[in-house]
């Protein structure tokens, strides 16, 4: 017993004082905490909230597990003898992204001047303010924004020289005039931060605005269905598919949205089913509110939905036809850049869009830290108490935010990205972002080499199996 070790002054095989200040010399080395790594502190509570609350835990941002392979394990391998860079500061790298180019099915196709893209994030998650700034933040650079569940907002549709219109499958706001007047459309079969289920905006957004669009009664929860009513597979997906050209006229393309689960069978069903454009969220997408258990452990991560996706539109022979937008964590040019190596086609960003324009900024910092959060951790989207402004439907908060200073900060974030990519893409010899390919990367680890089938660094061959 090791108390009675230390207690027993009479004993001359004991130690006089412990190695460790406060641990009792003889007492286990686990003395202060038990060190569980099953029943961490972390663990335990999560018990205990729950057996209070007596229900899952909800909250916003993004996933926290830990586990994840992410893109950082993969580092670009530029142009040195085998290959010759482009001239950083003389030579133009092509960043023009074309989404939906299907003569026949699609008249207008998106033209942007980068591959990078604001992500769908409704009104209701997001205060009108923030989406008229992410309008005007994307169009300053050519870029384009879409409107999220909950229909379209007549600021947002201003403001956003590009606007792709979402359609949920809870309809809600659905409107056949909205639909005509956006330059594309998509249909969401679900995101990546909460795959399987449909939307959830808590009740303190509920706001008598949001509520009056979404036909709802006010600060109650509003949990969306996940299931389109009129398709149930890809049959029905197909007439669907044919209504929606010819709702538009055959002017926009069509885009499915999706979260990355089998992403090598879901994508191909998309493509084949007729979509121009497929969207796919990684599991680190992220979300306005979701259970925090499927942020942590639903859908797989981005860095191996790339390749997934990529062989299967190759697999039903749509590779040219049908384009792929990767999202979910993309945090700026260097994740950008990569998943272009690994084959998307362009690249949607909703979280770094937010922070850029003031998300977690050091601001109103006795209001984070009522939150009990402060600037740099905050991730409490769920409770509409978003001290910027940005996740609010809140007036006095709402109005915190500067829309010009906003849509100035998210296109020069936009501005920045764009210019990072081009930088890795001319030190590898590109004179187009869309030129750079799976060559370009080497993985760090076994695992990257495994998802991606990029070649290991100095092995130079991929893992495998
Ligand atoms: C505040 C917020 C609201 C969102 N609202 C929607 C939505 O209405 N519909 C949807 O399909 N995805 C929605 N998303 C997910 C984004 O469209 C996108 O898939 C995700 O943000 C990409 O991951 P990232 O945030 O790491 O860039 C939302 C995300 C955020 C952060
Ligand atoms: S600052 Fe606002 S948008 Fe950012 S994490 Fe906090 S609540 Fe969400």
């Amino acid at each position: 017993m090791a108390d009675d070790l230390t207690l027993d002054h009479d004993d001359p095989a004991a130690f006089v004082a412990g190695s460790v200040p406060g641990r009792p010399a003889g007492a286990a080395a686990s003395y202060e905490s038990g060190d569980s790594p099953r029943w961490t502190p972390h663990a335990i509570a999560d018990v205990q909230a729950k057996a209070q609350l007596g229900r899952y835990q909800v909250r916003g941002f993004s996933t926290f597990q830990r586990n994840l392979p992410t893109l950082d394990d993969l580092v670009f391998v530029p142009a040195t003898m085998t290959r010759l860079p482009l001239e950083g500061y003389r030579e133009d790298c092509d960043t023009r992204t074309v989404l939906g180019d299907r003569p026949g099915l699609v008249e207008n196709p998106i033209e942007l001047d980068t591959p990078v893209y604001i992500a769908s994030m409704s009104f209701g998650a997001l205060s009108a303010t923030a989406k008229a700034a992410l309008g005007h933040g994307a169009s300053r650079v050519g870029s384009m924004t879409c409107t999220g569940e909950g229909g379209m907002l007549e600021d947002e549709r201003e403001a956003s020289d590009v606007l792709v219109y979402q359609m949920t499958p809870s309809r809600y706001m659905l409107d056949l005039d909205h639909l005509r007047r956006a330059d594309a459309i998509e249909i969401a079969v679900g995101q990546g931060a909460k795959p399987g289920t449909g939307g959830l905006l808590l009740g303190m957004k509920v706001s008598q605005r949001v509520a009056d669009m979404r036909t709802l009664p006010v600060e109650v929860d509003q949990r969306s269905t996940v299931r389109h009513p009129d398709f149930l597979g890809a049959d029905d997906l197909r007439v669907k598919i044919e209504e929606l050209r010819e709702a538009v006229d055959y002017r926009v393309p069509i885009f499915a949205k999706m979260g990355a689960t089998r992403p090598r069978y879901d994508v191909a069903i998309a493509a084949k089913a007729g979509v121009d454009v497929i969207v796919l969220d990684g599991m680190e997408g992220g979300t306005n509110a979701a259970p925090e258990l499927l942020l942590d452990h639903t859908g797989i991560p981005t860095i191996a939905a790339i390749r997934a996706a990529r062989e299967a539109l190759e697999d039903c022979g749509m590779a040219d036809e049908v384009k792929l937008v990767v999202a979910g964590g993309i945090r700026g040019g260097v994740d950008a850049a990569k998943a272009l190596a690994l084959g998307a086609d362009a690249v949607m960003i909703g979280t770094a869009a937010l922070i850029a324009m003031g998300c977690n900024s050091p601001c109103f910092v006795e209001d984070y830290e009522a939150m009990g959060t402060a600037p740099g951790r905050c991730h409490h989207c769920h409770t509409g108490l978003c001290p910027v402004g940005i996740q609010t439907q809140d007036p006095e908060l709402e109005a915190r935010l500067d829309v010009d200073a906003a849509a100035e900060r998210v296109a020069r974030f936009l501005t920045a990205t764009t210019m990072e990519i081009s930088l890795l893409a001319k030190a590898c010899g590109k004179s187009s972002v869309h030129n750079l390919e799976p060559e370009d990367l080497r993985a760090l680890t076994l695992e990257a080499a495994a998802f991606t089938g990029v070649d290991l660094a100095g092995i130079d061959r991929p893992f495998d199996w």
